[in-house]
């Protein structure tokens, strides 16, 4: 693994040095203090890894990452934050994976490069990787962006649940806001599962500035039908979320646990508005929209992009920081047995909320029999599809 890391301060370039003199899986470290230097670096070697300061005379972080990001979109790119301002941060988040508060804890440091090998051995083909890497963010509804940008402009009266219902209407801006809430910079130690957490936690002034950077990240022009597509898609989210807040409830899972399920019901599906934006050019684009059945939807996605949307949306999450068991609930929703994952978690009620919510006759054959007899709660399903039936009457859209 080749890392670089960036800063004006000497101090901190020879604490990273200390830190990671020992660790394995570092073939390259290499330490700059001259920002300008480290952008002739960037163009000569494809580091697995950047981590760079953001205010450094002569060139900020931001522009240390844009060239990290154009030079080697796969690679994985952080910033090291004193208490920047607002603006400033929202300037960094489409270009940094992470951002960590300073002063650093070196564990986040260690964390970093974990992850970093940990995406290295996740299933996805390099140009899918590279793709994944490069994308700055999801595009989110332009309705609902109009319908937020006044709640958080005009109305700063709005109250947290009216703020927090609209931001649900779209998962990949939910997936932003989370990455954003469960960053060093704001969290430090505390996973933030729940998007009241995450709105609190950043202040409405700051989740509104991303919230207009995020317009400016959509960069192709929005086919109509893909955007009805898009919003049957979310629609389907919100009703797996709704399915497994009843699951949970009925397992009596703890608040966070509860909150867990319900947050990874809600993204279980983002890998696909992420393949169906990076192929819409592919002449199989429809096989990728249509769905099926979620087992033969993901065989097919992975013929024509080299893994399925389980993969994809995990990859992302990862490549996001947002907490372990859902991304794992995510990547493995369609496939449970094959997760290794015992007992009764997150990845349970995913599997389980996001098939029965889809409502179609005879969904429950695609339930995963084996992992819910191991799992314990065979019994369980003819109750929860009792609980959840009367409210998916909606036609669906696959998985
Ligand atoms: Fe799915
Ligand atoms: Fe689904």
């Amino acid at each position: 693994m080749k890392i670089l890391f960036v800063d004006d301060e000497p101090a901190i370039l020879r604490t990273i040095r200390r830190t990671l003199r020992n660790l394995p899986d570092t073939d390259r470290l290499d330490l700059e203090g001259d920002p300008l230097a480290a952008l002739r670096r960037l163009r000569e070697t494809d580091y697995d890894l950047v981590v760079t300061d953001m205010r450094m005379p002569g060139c900020n972080g931001v522009q240390v990452l844009q060239e990290a990001a154009r030079c080697n979109p796969g690679g994985l790119r952080a910033v090291l934050s004193g208490y920047s301002g607002e603006a400033e941060m929202a300037e960094v988040v489409p270009y940094a994976h992470l951002i960590i508060g300073k002063p650093f804890d070196p564990k986040a440091i260690t964390d970093l490069i974990e992850r970093a090998s940990a995406l290295a051995e996740m299933p996805l083909p390099d140009g899918l990787r590279r793709r994944l890497g490069g994308l700055r963010a999801l595009p989110p509804l332009p309705h609902l962006f109009t319908h937020l940008t006044k709640a958080l402009e005009e109305d700063q009266s709005s109250s947290l649940t009216d703020i927090c219902a609209l931001l649900n209407q779209d998962m990949a801006l939910v997936a932003k806001i989370m990455q954003l809430a469960n960053s060093a910079f704001f969290a430090g130690r505390t996973q933030v599962v729940r998007i009241e957490q995450a709105v609190q936690m950043l202040g409405i002034r700051l989740l509104s500035s991303l919230v207009l950077q995020h317009e400016m990240f959509v960069n192709s022009p929005q086919n109509p039908n893909l955007l009805s597509w898009r919003e049957r898609l979310n629609r389907e989210g919100l009703k797996t979320a709704a399915a497994a807040m009843r699951i949970a409830r009925h397992r009596q899972m703890s608040t966070a646990e509860r909150e867990e399920s319900t947050m990874g019901s809600l993204l279980h599906d983002i890998g696909r508005l992420v393949l169906a934006a990076e192929f819409q050019d592919h002449p199989d684009r429809g096989t990728l929209l249509e769905g099926g059945s979620g087992i033969q939807l993901c065989n097919e996605e992975i013929r024509i992009a080299g893994a399925h949307h389980g993969w994809v949306g995990a990859y992302l999450m990862r490549l996001w920081g947002l907490p372990q068991p859902l991304v794992q609930a995510v990547a493995w929703h369609h496939h449970p047995s094959r997760s290794g994952i015992e007992g009764f978690t997150t990845l349970t009620v995913v599997h389980v909320a996001d098939i029965i919510a889809h409502g179609a006759p005879g969904a429950e054959a695609h339930l995963d029999l084996d992992y819910l007899s191991e799992v314990g709660c065979l019994d369980d399903i003819p109750v929860w599809m009792e609980l959840i039936g009367s409210s998916t009457s909606d036609s669906a859209v696959g998985h």
